[in-house]
């Protein structure tokens, strides 16, 4: 699975050397973090102790030219799956309530459309303050997950609610929302703008929602073993970039690859074609869905609950397979069918007659036809015909991106002259 990566916000609190911890049990679950730290966690923390932990630059300053320069605001937050406030105290939340953005940490928090969760921290009294409350229950109505903090001792000798929920919770939480690919909350009030600024040369997919799948399926045998098959991703990949690119808002469901989720496109992953399926049908309507993904077609019949072991008779294993659902097919027949359903097939012989056969099978308007006899699994390059009830263009052999531009430009194209 791709590893994942956290964000994490420091804010300034005698409970700030707790995220030292929290840094520590991210690492050893392997998930990636890196830290911002606002200008009071500084005073009770230093920048070095999360450079060591993280492993990575930490950062402060929205007026460092140089951070800036190289990475700037929105990309903290592009490259985060969740950011995590920890300890995040009631000047934070007051002001993340108020929608701030004067520091570098409120300033990513106000331009995110990733998923947000807030560990708070502070004076029993000043959990209990109304205006702490009010600011809790907005941010819980903006969609932000805030954690409960815990009651007990005080820093200031007193005793009650306000303690920064231990970090071996706070990392519970996180996994449970990592594991929820679907669980971003919509903070931004307008989802179709994405944060790509699209290519305005010609015509545009702007305004509209375009579904990719992407990636192979792994179907479990048992335990410790699946069905897969040698598809990287990088062409459904090419594709939802290229139609984030071009303004659209786009939805990737993909199985397990390891690719870094592109600049504007939201990510759901699954693992089988049935996880697919549900996550597909859940993310309509759509205006078109380009069915890139590998799909396994057949699954283990019944799952092992343990390992499966030899029996040492030397007869052929007992393996019995079931058809998987035809995820393109379902949706090119479905109530909600997109304006524009289109397949990918790869082939190794008569790619053009097998190509349109499928697209009459599966109730496709176009199929994109790769000739998989050669590298093209994994690879960078693709050769395709797209067929279509038109006829078929050939196209030359070209990167993936180039695939994915070209593509996403037919599409605009013919969605404009409908
Ligand atoms: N597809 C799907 N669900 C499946 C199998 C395939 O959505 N269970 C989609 C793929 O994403 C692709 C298209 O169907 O867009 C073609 O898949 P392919 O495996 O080439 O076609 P098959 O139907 O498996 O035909 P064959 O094995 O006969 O080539």
């Amino acid at each position: 699975m791709t590893q994942r990566r956290i964000l994490l916000i420091v804010s300034g609190g005698i409970a700030a050397y707790k995220a030292l911890e929290l840094v520590r049990l991210l690492k050893g679950k392997n998930i990636a973090v890196r830290a911002v730290l606002t200008d009071s966690a500084t005073r009770f923390v230093t920048p070095l102790s999360f450079g060591v932990l993280t492993e990575d630059h930490v950062y402060g300053d929205m007026f460092d030219l140089k951070e800036e320069r190289e990475i700037g605001h929105i990309q903290l937050s592009r490259e985060a799956d969740l950011i995590v406030v920890a300890p995040a105290t009631a000047n934070i939340l007051a002001r993340m309530a108020g929608g701030l953005a004067d520091d570098l940490a409120t300033t990513v928090l106000l331009a995110t459309d990733k998923p947000v969760l807030v560990a708070p921290a502070m004076n029993v009294r000043m959990w209990h303050h109304k205006a702490t409350q009010r600011n809790i229950a907005q941010l819980r109505d903006d969609g932000i997950h805030v954690m409960e903090p815990g009651v007990g001792a005080m820093a200031c000798n007193e005793w009650g609610k306000g303690r920064l929920p231990e970090p071996a919770e706070i990392l519970a939480e996180i996994e449970r929302l990592l594991a929820d690919g679907a669980a971003s909350p919509p903070l931004l009030t307008d989802t179709t703008r994405t944060i790509v600024a699209p290519d305005l040369s010609g015509p545009t997919l702007y305004g509209r929602h375009v579904l990719v799948t992407a990636g192979p399926t792994h179907e479990p045998i048992d335990p410790v073993r699946y069905i897969a098959n040698r598809s990287s991703g990088k062409q459904g990949y090419a594709i939802a970039a290229a139609a984030a690119r071009a303004g659209a808002r786009v939805t990737l469901v993909s199985g397990p690859v390891a690719l870094p989720t592109p600049p504007g496109v939201t990510r759901i992953d699954v693992e089988t074609a049935r996880e697919m399926l549900a996550a597909v049908e859940a993310a309509l309507p759509a205006d078109v869905a380009i069915m890139v993904a590998a799909v396994a077609d057949w699954r283990a019949a019944d799952e092992a609950p343990q390992k499966l072991k030899k029996d040492g008779s030397g007869r052929p294993a007992p393996l019995p397979l079931a058809e998987n659902p035809d995820i393109l097919a379902t949706l090119g027949q479905s109530e909600q069918r997109p304006a524009l359903v289109i397949g990918f097939a790869a082939e190794t012989q008569n790619i053009v007659e097998h190509a349109k056969a499928k697209r009459m099978r599966k109730h496709a308007d176009w199929i994109v036809a790769n000739d998989v006899s050669g590298e093209v699994m994994g690879g960078a390059t693709n050769s395709v015909h797209i067929v279509t009830a038109n006829g078929v263009e050939d196209w030359p052999d070209m990167p993936k991106t180039a695939v994915a531009a070209r593509l996403v430009q037919k599409i605009a194209d013919e969605l404009a002259g409908r």
